[in-house]
């Protein structure tokens, strides 16, 4: 049952150790976005350890002591964990990247199955929860486990006798039980998850979706209030929707460099509109159907011509998964063809820039922007719709277009939500966020701010870590 025997303080007062894939940089507190960012502020408030993989490091710790190379900054300890190449990479561009993450976004076509990606899996799952058993300074440290890349690892902590309190979060979307069930690893894995005692999830569709795939393997049952039994033992699921630093990213934006600010200006006095996308470059983004939804709004509404611009930013990531090579083709392919249509002497209608971008210049850029295009064909949460109403000038803010199948949708009710498999329902969206009048953009994005706040990054931390130390 859940207990009254930790409060609040004691929560505090308790060693938090954090566990995932990547480690966050702690040197470099600036560039940190999303999840890292708010992982390392917990850390900074309370103090404790944070332990990942080592990058750029693998290759040399193929025996069964774990190799740690741990850092101290302030009251943060990192711990990296040197692992086995080939291994690596195995469960990360397989399992994780190839299996889980086309899995968990509803996309079936894509998933590969490979019985040497989930021995790689668990393999390295193992590995760290070895250098967890390591680190740990006793049983009252709250572990928090972030992402699909470790599901597993609660189960090799409990086989190595640990019975610390150990939460899960799931940054990405949970899919419905007809296509979990399609992975002939599905009782395993909700096994797994079961052996967590928190287990957060970003919206209200993921915890339905968890607990009915939970219920199809036949395991387990949950009480009115989400709580599961599982072999002795009381696990909560929950949605803890993940939020941002509202008024630190908005410091940022209105700070932004010298050079966005005169870019923008000149538009400005021009009256010339920019319309911005953001993206890591991975196929659950629907880039191509935005790049075509944008060709649908100046063939459908041609008074855009010349007078918009729209900039995609589409960072590098998991190159070495084929189904990625394959998006990057396309998008070249899509981005290519649309200004070859309309691009003229004076103006190039997209602008496409494969990189990453620093997050001061990012914040700069979502601010200069008149509309911000978020239409992922799924997502977890999509933080950068949250970046880009924090961005905004509120006497004068920018549209958000938004995808009903982004986490975010379920709290951004105000923004113009839209199917993004339907191009022309996109098309028409952009040109109605062009065309708002002042009243209406501010009235809308005075209810985003005011929700992003409710939910911002210290609340997510701060609800999540408070349920699992309440787990008696
Ligand atoms: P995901 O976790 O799937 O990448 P999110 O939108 O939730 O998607 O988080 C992405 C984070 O990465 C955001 O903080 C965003 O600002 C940042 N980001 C995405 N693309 C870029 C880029 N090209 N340059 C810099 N930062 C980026
Ligand atoms: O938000 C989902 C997520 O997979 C994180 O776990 C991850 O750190 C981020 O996206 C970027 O992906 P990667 O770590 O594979 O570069």
């Amino acid at each position: 049952a859940l207990g009254d025997r930790h409060t609040t303080n004691d929560a505090r007062s308790r060693r938090l150790v954090v566990v995932s894939n990547r480690l966050g940089n702690v040197r470099d507190l600036a560039q940190a976005g999303g999840l890292t960012a708010g992982i390392l502020d917990a850390l900074a408030e309370r103090g404790g350890l944070w332990l990942g993989a080592s990058e750029g490091h693998h290759g040399s710790a193929a025996g069964d002591e774990p190799l740690i190379h741990l850092e101290r900054v302030g009251k943060i300890e990192t711990a990296a964990l040197t692992l086995p190449q080939q291994e690596y990479s195995l469960y990360y561009n397989g399992y994780a990247n190839s299996t889980l993450w086309p899995l968990f976004h509803y996309r079936l076509d894509l998933v590969q199955h490979r019985s040497e990606f989930l021995h790689a899996y668990r393999q390295i799952n193992a590995r760290f929860a070895q250098a967890l058993a390591r680190l740990l300074s006793g049983n009252d440290d709250l572990i928090w486990v972030h992402d699909y890349h470790l599901i597993p690892l609660a189960a090799a902590l409990r086989r190595l006798g640990l019975g610390n309190r150990i939460g899960f979060f799931l940054h990405i979307p949970f899919p419905p039980p007809d296509l979990f069930v399609a992975t002939p690893d599905h009782a395993e894995l909700i096994a797994d998850l079961l052996q967590y005692d928190v287990l957060g999830f970003q919206t209200a569709t993921d915890v339905t979706n968890f607990r009915r795939s939970a219920r199809a393997t036949g395991s387990t049952t949950f009480d009115a209030g989400g709580i599961a039994q599982s072999s002795g033992r009381t696990v909560l699921s929950r949605s803890f929707p993940i939020g941002i630093d509202v008024d630190a990213f908005a410091r940022m934006a209105n700070e932004a460099a010298e050079d966005v600010q005169i870019d923008s200006m000149r538009r400005q006095i021009l009256g010339l509109k920019q319309i911005i996308g953001v993206d890591r470059l991975d196929y659950s983004k629907g880039l191509p159907g935005r790049m075509q939804a944008f060709a649908r709004l100046l063939e459908k509404h041609p008074e855009n011509e010349r007078a918009v611009t729209y900039l995609q930013i589409a960072s590098p990531t998991r190159e070495e998964v084929a189904a990625y090579a394959e998006i990057r083709a396309q998008l070249e392919a899509t981005a290519g063809s649309v200004n070859g249509k309309y691009a003229d002497l004076t103006w190039t209608p997209i602008r496409y820039i494969h990189r990453t971008v620093p997050r001061s210049r990012l914040a700069g850029l979502l601010r200069a922007s008149q509309v911000g295009l978020v239409t992922p064909l799924r997502d977890g949460m999509n933080l950068v719709a949250k970046e880009y109403i924090a961005a905004q000038d509120p006497a004068d803010p920018g549209v958000l277009v938004l995808s009903r199948f982004a986490g975010a949708a379920e709290e951004l009710a105000q923004s113009l939500i839209v199917n993004p498999y339907a191009v022309d329902e996109v098309a028409d969206a952009i040109a109605k966020a062009l065309a708002m009048p002042l009243e209406e953009r501010i009235a809308r994005h005075g209810a985003l701010i005011e929700r992003i706040r409710r939910n911002d990054a210290a609340q997510w931390r701060k609800s999540f870590l408070e349920a699992l130390a309440n787990m008696s």
